[in-house]
């Protein structure tokens, strides 16, 4: 039997055991946070409608590992992560530069150096490549026949107008945002409606379940915005640009039934689904109509309100200037504009830049950094609106959540759903 150690050797040891396994933290333990929070919701528990595929048991379930990862990335790794940033990190960048990061690519250079960052990004991206695989292949395999029931619902409803000859921009056929494969815009099959299907049902397992059964807390966000700062606003007619698969359109649509609602988008697989989804929901007074949102169609009038919603951040900042141009001429005087982004990058901590800034470099998010960069409410005021006229405010898209922000939650850096609006009224 081998004597028991000293106090003083049992010392030693520990010391030895943190240089072991935390060789840069110079004397700064880090804790294991171990906060799980609300667990994410079961794939099953997404709203059900006749234009969603099913899924098989074992997709399900692929999807809700998805989900338990993300949530244990968010919530048990980025809280150790910037606990290591704050300490070790911070103190080897300050041992070679006798002071503090100061900007988003010395603080990303720090965290590139330790071992958390390097292990979450890598599961963060396989992550997302995973969801991307298990949608595409769920949906891909029965394309013909998703796209068959969804041309019937269209068909019934008459709510859809397509352009085959429109010219898709170039931001949208040349990069394929957070890594969907082919983008908002292949056809896989004839009439097909994949890409609106992955839409759907990929984000359910990303977010998870957190913006409701159908992942419309955006558009119920800005609906109820709409509700406190302009209760007395009777709109005729409302744009939703930028539209996709028409989640948070058919909110605003249940929202405001006395309003024209007019869902445009470039993508014909987004808007197919979109139609048949809003028709399978009940929703009568929506229309999807096929355009560039940088020229909207001068057919389809003037609106009381043009509105995008998590759009801005896949374009570029040309149509960034184009389709706030447009808001400008398509509305009549006294009409709304509102564009739902995340928060900016401005005055925020660089350790949350870094983090928000990650899809900009990691998911195919080819303008995200630089939309983030950008001052939205000067890009309106350029784009015609008066300076007096332009404002931003925040909401919260988690219906269960008011604010994500409180001290003591943890955030999620772009997924708890507390965004940014930035609007403008047209004199
Ligand atoms: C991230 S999705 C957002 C969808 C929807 N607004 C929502 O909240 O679920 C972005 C959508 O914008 C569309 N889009 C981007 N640029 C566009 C353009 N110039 N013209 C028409 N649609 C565009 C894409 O096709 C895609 O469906």
């Amino acid at each position: 039997m081998s004597p028991s150690p000293s106090a003083a050797a049992k010392k030693t040891q520990q010391k030895q055991m943190i240089a072991v396994h935390l060789p840069n933290t110079q004397g700064h333990p880090i804790l294991p946070q171990v906060n799980v929070g609300t667990l994410p919701q079961p794939w099953d528990t997404i709203g059900r409608h006749a234009g969603l595929p099913s899924l098989s048991h074992d997709d399900r379930a692929r999807l809700d590992n998805i989900a338990h990862l993300n949530h244990f990335l968010s919530q048990v790794v980025v809280p150790n992560m910037q606990a290591e940033y704050e300490t070790a990190g911070k103190v080897a960048f300050a041992n070679s530069n006798n002071r503090e990061p100061a900007t988003r690519d010395e603080t990303r250079a720090v965290l590139e150096n330790t071992l958390q960052y390097r292990v979450w990004s890598r599961l963060r991206r396989g992550s997302m490549e995973q969801r991307q695989r298990i949608v595409a292949d769920a949906v891909e395999s029965k394309a013909d026949a998703i796209a068959q029931s969804c041309v019937a619902l269209v068909a019934e409803a008459g709510n859809l107008e397509l352009d085959p000859n429109l010219k898709l921009p170039a931001y949208l056929t040349d990069t394929h945002a957070h890594l969907m494969p082919g983008g908002y815009t292949a056809q896989r099959a004839a009439n097909d409606v994949s890409a609106g299907a992955m839409y759907e049902i990929g984000l359910y397992s990303t977010v998870p379940g957190r913006s409701g059964p159908n992942s419309d807390g955006a558009g119920r966000a800005i609906s109820n915005w709409l509700k406190t700062n302009y209760p007395d606003l009777k709109p005729k007619r409302v744009f939703d640009l930028g539209c996709g698969a028409g989640l948070n359109t058919v909110a605003m649509a249940k929202a405001l039934p006395d309003t024209e609602i007019i869902g445009i988008d470039a993508a014909a697989p987004m808007l197919r689904y979109a139609a048949a989804r809003a028709h399978a929901m009940g929703v009568t007074n929506v229309r999807f109509v096929q355009a560039d949102i940088e020229h909207i169609p001068e057919r389809l009038g003037q609106a009381d309100i043009a509105f995008t919603c998590i759009v801005l951040h896949e374009t570029s900042h040309e149509a960034v200037k184009n389709i706030f141009k447009g808001c400008h001429e398509r509305l009549v005087p006294g009409g709304l504009t509102l564009h739902v982004e995340q928060p900016p990058y401005e005055g925020k901590p660089l350790f949350e830049q870094v983090m928000r800034d990650w899809d900009g470099r990691y998911n195919n998010e080819a303008f995200w950094s630089g939309l983030y960069a950008l001052d939205l409410a000067d890009e309106l005021a350029q784009a015609g609106f008066t300076k007096d006229k332009v404002f931003s405010d925040f909401v919260s898209a988690v219906p269960w959540r008011s604010d994500a922000t409180v001290k003591g939650k943890v955030e999620d850096y772009g997924r708890t759903g507390n965004w940014k609006v930035y609007g403008a009224t047209k004199n």
